[in-house]
């Protein structure tokens, strides 16, 4: 069991500063999730994880570009996650950006943006755990979050990474795009009618850098807990030390990504376009108590004005009766970052009830 006592949230300070607390042998009693080391728990996933070769959807071969959209069509409709490779991005970019972040976190406070600011939509946010103001139990974890995209925004220092971040927006925007054209025909629909009904020229994208040193208690913590992302898809790299786990009927699995693969998870948004055919995947980051795990999640939504709801093709042609509630994005997002982080909770707001 956690020994030591709970953290006055006051005193609280990034979990990177506590991690290196001298003799840290057991967490405070406030950063136990789970009493059950078997809560924990995940297997190694039975059959692998869908991998995508997005260079297919563009290889002007017809019957390259149709394997491709089935692959995505079940991807979406059985999994909600997925390796993309052949994506574009260059290997050397990927690594760029995990050492940038890890230098971010690195940096003396004084050159960090300011801890924890209120607001959670503020365009740069640095801060642990996910929202200190309601949590009573916290994540072993620290973030930057960045809104990237219509604005760009980026902290100062490190002095490399305002660069390396238009770059890394440009990179994947491209890779969001042959997604979104992909995934707009694997549901029947016209190629560029996900791009216009969501506004996808001023999507909002936010960089979100994830620290998670290592944890004396790794069985009993929780990097993140369950939850799903609230965009279209999330697009995520890691320092390869493992930690990510996805539900997949109904059970816990680890995820190895393949090296310089690019992980894609479906988010709330994608559901509720899809009036509900391609679920939000459920989520969730383990920590270890030997190595510093980095992520990068890219997250991808509508543009911040757009109003959502199911594409009405897809609610005309199949005499369907829409399964959301139109929400416009900004709210959305504001409902999920303002409360806890708890399994969908947000998406069922919106979700019909008799559906
Ligand atoms: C996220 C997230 C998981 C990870 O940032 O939304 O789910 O593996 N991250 O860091
Ligand atoms: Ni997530």
């Amino acid at each position: 069991m956690a020994s030591t006592a709970p953290i006055q949230p006051s005193k609280l300070t990034s979990i990177k500063k506590l991690s290196e607390s001298p003799n840290l042998n057991s967490i405070p009693s406030n950063y136990a999730y789970y009493n059950d080391p078997h809560d924990i728990c995940a297997s190694e996933p039975p059959d692998s994880i869908p991998t995508i070769d997005i260079s297919l959807l563009t290889s002007g071969n017809p019957d390259h570009k149709s394997k491709a959209i089935q692959d995505l069509n079940k991807a979406c409709e059985e999994w909600g996650f997925f390796m993309v490779i052949n994506h574009g991005i260059p290997e050397s970019l990927m690594k760029a950006m995990l050492e940038v972040t890890s230098e971010f976190f690195n940096l003396p406070e004084e050159e960090k943006p300011k801890f924890e600011p209120k607001d959670v939509l503020e365009p740069i946010r640095y801060g642990t755990s996910f929202n200190t103001a309601k949590e009573k139990v916290f994540c072993w974890r620290d973030f930057l979050k960045v809104f990237v995209h219509p604005e760009f925004h980026s902290p100062h220092k490190p002095n490399a990474l305002r660069e390396l971040l238009l770059e890394y927006r440009e990179r994947t925007q491209n890779l969001v795009r042959k997604l979104a054209r992909g995934i707009s025909e694997s549901l029947g629909l016209e190629e560029y009618e996900m791009e216009k009904t969501l506004n996808l020229n001023s999507s909002l994208q936010i960089f979100i850098a994830n620290y998670y040193p290592p944890c004396p208690q790794p069985q009993l913590a929780l990097g993140m807990p369950p939850h799903s992302d609230h965009g279209l898809f999330t697009l995520l790299i890691e320092n390869q030390v493992g930690g990510l786990q996805i539900q997949h009927k109904g059970e816990w699995l680890n995820v190895n990504p393949l090296p310089n693969s690019i992980l894609v998870n479906t988010g709330d948004h994608l559901e509720i376009f899809s009036n509900g055919k391609y679920k939000s995947v459920l989520h969730r980051a383990a920590v270890n108590n030997k190595n510093t795990r980095i992520s990068i999640a890219m997250a991808n939504g509508p543009s911040p004005d757009t109003i959502v709801c199911p594409a009405s093709k897809l609610v005309d042609n199949e005499g369907c009766v829409p399964a959301y509630i139109p929400m416009k994005y900004t709210e959305y997002l504001f409902s999920q970052q303002n409360n806890l982080l708890n399994g969908k909770s947000i998406l069922d707001r919106v979700k019909i009830k008799d559906n």
